[in-house]
């Protein structure tokens, strides 16, 4: 017979290997807390789209000569990309240049993020 104090005994450790294990195994946050859902509402160039670009794109797309002629510091130069066709394909790899050049893929949350910006009409706002 099992006494309640050998249970406990048995319980504790297995539910401590059962909880910490798995906390190793992710690092990215959509993985760690993946009911976490994207959030696309209220989506804006410069809270949303400016930062993402500034953090991720602007050490070559940006100044006076900015990398392939391309810039993408300000609303009218960003819109340019926009208009041509050739941002979303960049940043979703489907495209000639994949981007960031060099780099890892945005995440898929700021790429929704990016995305949903340009069906709005990409305003700046
Ligand atoms: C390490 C430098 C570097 C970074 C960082 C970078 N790019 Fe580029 N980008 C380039 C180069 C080089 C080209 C190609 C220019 C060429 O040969 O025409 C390019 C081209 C492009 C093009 C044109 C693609 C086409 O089809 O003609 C777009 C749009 C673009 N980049 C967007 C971005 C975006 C958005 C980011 C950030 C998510 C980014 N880039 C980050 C270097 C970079």
């Amino acid at each position: 017979m099992m006494t309640i104090a050998k249970i406990i005994r048995l319980i504790i450790p297995l539910y401590a290997i059962i909880t910490l294990l798995p906390s190793c195994y992710y690092d990215k946050e959509e993985t760690l807390y993946p009911f976490k859902a994207c959030d696309t509402t209220n989506v804006t160039y410069s809270q949303t789209v400016a930062p993402i670009i500034a953090t991720n794109c602007n050490t070559c797309h940006s100044g006076q000569n900015p990398t392939g002629k391309i810039n993408l510091d300000s609303w009218p130069s960003l819109t340019v990309s926009v208009n041509n066709g050739k941002l979303v394909p960049a940043i979703e790899h489907t495209g000639p240049f994949p981007m960031p050049q060099g780099g890892s893929k945005l995440s898929d949350c700021d790429i929704s993020r990016i995305k949903k910006w340009i069906s709005n009409g990409a305003p700046d706002n």
